[in-house]
């Protein structure tokens, strides 16, 4: 018999009678180092075995492995005892539940989706229109010719100089919209276009460089104002509830003839007149009009066989209305407390 047999057998006693004291996870982690550790006394009894005589080493080895598995099996039972125990701590069942905080749409996506359900119900298709356009689509098409101020550097954003190119823009509103789905579509047409414009100017707590507008387009054989004013005035209604105060006045658009713009009653005020309504008791929430002839020529629609109408409402202005907020800037601050009201 070897020496090194007798260890063994001496260290197999050992490991069964500490065993026999471990109480807890940090008694087991002394265990642990003391026999499995890597200085530990198992892997010394290895160091010891390379140095034994080959006919001796086979016989041994089979016990040392022999010893090696069991504490480590003896080891991973109680681990799994021990961590079991404390799993069940954890799980006080009066404790509190955790709480999720899940987000909620941003009041803008909310109101787009309203009004775009509000006009689906009527028959309105939507179309998607693009962000960035060109000085034809945003203007030119739109009976808006190169002398108008609109198209001024100091109102819309350009992306690239007037040269032999196409000149880009950032849409100064969605009616390009409304010359997409023209080049795209014989009449009828009818179609809500929601999305992002830009203009360039001064932040305040009326306007913000980004904002956001939904066209809206009819065209079709025999289409009148009054169907305009019908639909804006279901709009209304709907929108902002049925006893809303709306007018229609007239204006000007170089895409419409004849023009309108709708106001609502001024919610701070009650229409008496105050600084946010200029002291007009109104608001004015949209541009409409019937759509300019000169407009069906550049998308060659026939004039004389069909009319229609538009409208561009601004979406920030809308809501200021509805939830009575004082400053445009407050819908892209992010602060929760704004947010979480809605
Ligand atoms: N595009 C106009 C604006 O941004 C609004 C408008 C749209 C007016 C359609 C008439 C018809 O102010």
């Amino acid at each position: 018999m070897s020496d090194l047999l007798n260890k063994i057998t001496q260290i197999k006693q050992n490991v069964l009678s500490d065993l026999s004291t471990i109480n807890n996870a940090d008694d087991l982690e002394q265990f642990r180092i003391k026999y499995l550790g890597r200085k530990g006394i198992i892997n010394s009894l290895f160091e010891e075995l390379k140095l034994l005589d080959k006919t001796l080493k086979a016989q041994v080895g089979k016990e040392l492995n022999t010893l090696k598995n069991n504490t480590e099996s003896k080891y991973r039972e109680l681990l799994q005892k021990f961590s079991e125990k404390n799993e069940f701590r954890v799980e006080d069942p009066t404790l509190p539940g955790r709480v999720y905080n899940i987000g909620t749409k941003h009041l803008i996506t909310q109101a787009l989706e309203d009004i775009i359900k509000i006009f689906v119900k009527i028959g309105f298709k939507v179309y998607d229109g693009f962000e960035i356009e060109d000085e034809y689509h945003n203007f030119d098409a739109l009976n808006t010719p190169e002398y108008h101020p609109a198209r001024d550097m100091q109102d819309t954003f350009y992306l690239n100089s007037e040269g032999k190119d196409k000149r880009y823009l950032l849409r100064t509103h969605t009616s390009p919209g409304q010359i997409r789905v023209m080049e795209m579509h014989q009449p009828p047409v009818r179609v809500i276009v929601p999305g992002k414009c830009y203009r360039n100017e001064a932040i305040s707590s009326r306007s913000l460089a980004m904002f956001h507008q939904v066209e809206g387009l009819y065209v079709d054989k025999g289409v009148t104002f009054r169907e305009l004013k019908g639909t804006l005035d279901y709009f209304a209604k709907e929108f902002f509830g049925k006893d809303i105060k709306t007018r229609l006045r007239p204006s000007f658009f170089s895409f419409t003839e004849p023009s309108g713009e709708l106001d609502v009653e001024c919610y701070l005020c009650n229409s008496k007149g105050c600084r946010v309504c200029k002291y007009t008791g109104w608001l004015e929430i949209l541009g409409c009009g019937m759509v300019d002839p000169n407009v069906f020529e550049f998308v060659g629609y026939d004039p004389e066989e069909y009319t229609g109408y538009a409208f561009g409402m601004g979406i920030e202005r809308t809501l200021m209305i509805r939830h009575q907020v004082p400053d445009i800037r407050m819908f892209y601050e992010n602060d929760i407390r704004f947010l979480k009201q809605f």
